[in-house]
């Protein structure tokens, strides 16, 4: 579904992307790991087109979009859960959702308001709520609901996680495994890779701007130590 070859981009004259390759097949769920400033949300930012990339490939169902501006590569169906949520503020819930509402890509079963409070019920009772007002668990769920809105065929999640309490983190998860078993692809990153083996296929560890390591989530999961070496500071 996704391919990245050979990648690099960075910020003005400032390399941070350097040959990185990895991929994702339809209906996976990828892992990028990796200490702070490796480079995960440049990738990330890069493959929206929020960043040009500088040399390299990326495939996208077929075809390149490497060179796409930012619209037209989500109108593709790339959906980002931005690091740091960036919901409307001053938006209650249910507006946040409704604001990116878009069955972009034709799908069959495309997301519906009811379907994100189905999923997050918590997030239903705060519908009438200013997004500003809800707590940081609520705001990521909502970051989520309201990327899920536009029907992404890929779900990219950057540090979904980061600073929410652990019974929050798992509901995270649970509702990724969801995602996941219903086929929806999907590339996080985030940094708990136990919790994280059981719900993605595939890990890929970024330093400076490469892949350094990949793997199974099997192998992650028989030996979590296996990344330890590049994540540990
Ligand atoms: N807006 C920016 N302008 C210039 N350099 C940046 C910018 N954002 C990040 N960087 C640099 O790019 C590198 C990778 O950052 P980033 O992709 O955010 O890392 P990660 O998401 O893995 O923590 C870091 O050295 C960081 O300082
Ligand atoms: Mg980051």
């Amino acid at each position: 579904m996704l391919e990245v070859r050979n990648l690099s981009g960075g910020y003005g004259k400032g390399q941070v992307l350097f040959d990185m390759s990895f991929s994702v097949e339809a209906g996976q769920a990828i892992c990028l790991l990796g200490r702070n400033g490796m480079g995960k949300t440049t990738t990330v930012r890069t493959l929206m087109g929020l960043l040009p990339s500088w040399s390299g490939e990326i495939n996208f169902e077929g075809a390149s979009i490497a060179s796409l501006p930012a619209a037209r590569i989500a109108r593709r169906g790339l959906g980002l859960v931005p690091e740091g949520r960036q919901i409307f503020p001053n938006l209650t819930a249910h507006e946040n959702l409704i604001a990116t509402a878009a069955n972009r890509t034709g799908a069959a079963r495309p997301w519906t308001v009811d379907r994100i409070y189905e999923l997050f019920p918590g997030l239903h009772a705060r519908r009438t709520s200013a997004a500003n007002l809800l707590s940081g668990g609520e705001q990521q769920m909502l970051a989520i609901g309201r990327a899920l809105m536009t029907n992404p065929r890929l779900l990219i999640l950057d540090e979904a996680t980061e600073g929410l309490a652990p019974v929050i983190r798992d509901q995270i998860w649970a509702c990724l495994s969801q995602l996941r078993s219903v086929g929806q692809s999907i590339i996080v990153i985030d940094k708990h890779i136990k919790r994280l083996a059981a719900v993605v296929d595939a890990f890929y560890v970024v330093e400076k701007g490469r892949i350094a390591w990949s793997g199974s989530a099997d192998a992650v999961a028989r030996d979590p130590g296996i990344v330890d070496r590049y994540l540990s500071v």
